[in-house]
């Protein structure tokens, strides 16, 4: 009972078991929710680029946002907008934020892909109580957090940035809660520079774009739609709406010259089949530079991304191979449009370049002190589940050492996109063979597919204490698809 009742907004309707689970768990992940609002033709929006923050805080609260046509939106924002503000960081630099809650409700921070100490990871029960005492919410969750390290009003994080150059992301992560407070707003990019990154030719400045991809649905009123308690959508929400940084289906102008996109896929469910419409001459639309943990050793060329929420690739995309004028869609093959770039005449300049070597330090990581195996699959009554266990804190799956190296190797009967804190780790089989195309570099979120295993190397390193490992698909990951693991000195 008290475990049923630790289970987050979804995990509540939960209680009716019995139903027919698998009737409700179709092919792929998610289930479409429609907007009730009048929805904007696609490629109306200029796309806009988050303001990067500055100063030492940031304020959570309320914001009504101007994200339809004629209508606003109430968001729960990091500093007023959504995306948040984009911290910029430099490696080796420690920094420090101050998180104020003036939302209604608890909260916890969580920097995607940080390599951080514990007490500022975001342990899903180390909640930030709203600052003013006024949670409309008052729950059994509450109670939870007694036993996790709660503070009010506020909370500090420190970053000691002992890590690579790479495109991070900061999100919500409370404990049943992740998914409903992602989708109102609560993710932002976290920026990391490096020397290494620094010294190549990339394209930069206003040719540097982060872009978050998120889908939603909208009330009548503009408001999000999000089914909370829903249990039709435990597979996960997903929306018939895309933002691009916040906005439906946006456009953005471009000189015919090389961009970085920084890409994004902050969305709970939805996974995308991303392309260029049309395709640009020759072929390899994207030269992938990076992932989710920093450079590649080499370029990659794609015609097609597949990326899985939480997942970044960083990509260089030429629009000097296009014709002035041309009109380039960023399409999901899966689903629809997400944007459009309109490549205008103007500015040919281009000294960027992909260079054929980008980085020395994706090294293989040494043999495995050992092997574990992570099953994720989903309960008898429903709940999502890591190696037959919903999520409990304190519970531990896994004791690594403290600067070991091991082999976890993820199985799932249904698409899971794995994530661990702490270490980026290395892909080193799928199935039993070599990596797929999106495996390359240094990763922290592994996307799995229905029967598929997955081996990736880690090492532990650098500070001991309790982590997590999740499902970061944000409806499995409420209704328990996560687990702690501690490392040990
Ligand atoms: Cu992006 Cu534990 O999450
Ligand atoms: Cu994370
Ligand atoms: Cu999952």
């Amino acid at each position: 009972m008290r475990r049923r009742a630790l289970l987050g907004a979804g995990a509540a309707a939960l209680g009716v078991a019995g139903l027919g689970w698998s009737l409700l768990t179709p092919k792929r992940p998610g289930k479409l929710l429609h907007s009730r609002a009048e929805l904007p033709k696609p490629f109306e929006a200029r796309l806009t680029i988050p303001p990067v923050h500055t100063g030492d805080e940031i304020v959570q609260r309320e914001a009504d946002l101007r994200i339809l046509p004629g209508l606003t939106t109430r968001a729960w924002t990091y500093d007023g907008s959504f995306p948040g503000p984009t911290v910029i960081t430099r490696s080796g630099r420690a920094a420090a934020l101050t998180h104020r809650n003036r939302l209604p409700e608890p909260v916890v921070v969580h920097l995607h892909g940080g390599h951080t100490p514990a007490d500022s990871d975001g342990y899903p029960i180390d909640e930030i109580m709203p600052e003013r005492g006024t949670a409309t919410t008052t729950t059994h969750h509450d109670m939870a957090a007694m036993s996790g390290d709660m503070t009010v009003g506020s909370r500090t994080y420190r970053y000691p940035m002992a890590q690579r150059a790479a495109t991070l992301w900061y999100h919500d992560h409370r404990m049943g809660f992740t998914g409903p407070a992602v989708y109102r707003g609560l993710a932002g990019f976290h920026l990391v520079r490096d020397d290494e990154e620094d010294a190549l030719p990339l394209p930069r400045g206003e040719r540097e774009l982060p872009l978050m991809l998120t889908d939603r649905a909208f009330e009548a009123d503009g408001s999000f739609r999000y089914p909370a308690g829903d249990p039709v959508f435990m597979n996960g929400v997903l929306g018939d709406v895309v933002l691009v940084n916040g906005l439906p289906w946006p456009v953005h102008e471009v000189d015919p010259a090389r961009y970085r996109l920084r890409l994004l896929n902050a969305s709970n469910a939805r996974r995308y089949r991303l392309e260029l419409d049309p395709p640009p001459p020759g072929g390899a639309a994207f030269a992938q530079i990076g992932s989710d943990g920093g450079l590649l050793r080499q370029p990659i060329g794609h015609d097609s991304l597949q990326i899985a929420p939480a997942e970044r690739f960083d990509v260089v995309v030429d629009f000097g191979r296009y014709k002035p004028g041309t009109r380039v869609r960023l399409v999901d093959r899966d689903g629809g449009n997400v944007m459009r770039f309109d490549v205008t005449g103007s500015r040919r300049d281009d000294d960027s370049a992909v260079p054929p070597v980008l980085s020395r330090t994706a090294e293989p990581l040494p043999p495995p002190a050992r092997t574990r195996t992570f099953a994720f699959n989903q309960g008898p009554d429903g709940a999502w589940r890591i190696n037959d266990l919903e999520y409990r804190p304190g519970r531990a799956v896994a004791r690594p050492r403290l600067g070991e190296v091991e082999h976890w190797r993820f199985v799932s009967d249904f698409h899971h996109p794995v994530h661990l804190h702490l270490n980026h780790f290395q892909v080193v089989s799928r199935n039993a063979g070599g990596l797929g195309a999106y495996d390359h570099g240094w990763k922290d979120t592994v996307d799995l597919r229905a029967s598929e295993a997955v081996e990736v190397a880690v090492r532990f390193t650098d500070y001991t204490g309790t982590f997590m490992l999740h499902c970061h698909n944000l409806e499995h990951e409420d209704m328990a698809m996560m687990a702690d693991f501690v490392v040990e000195a």
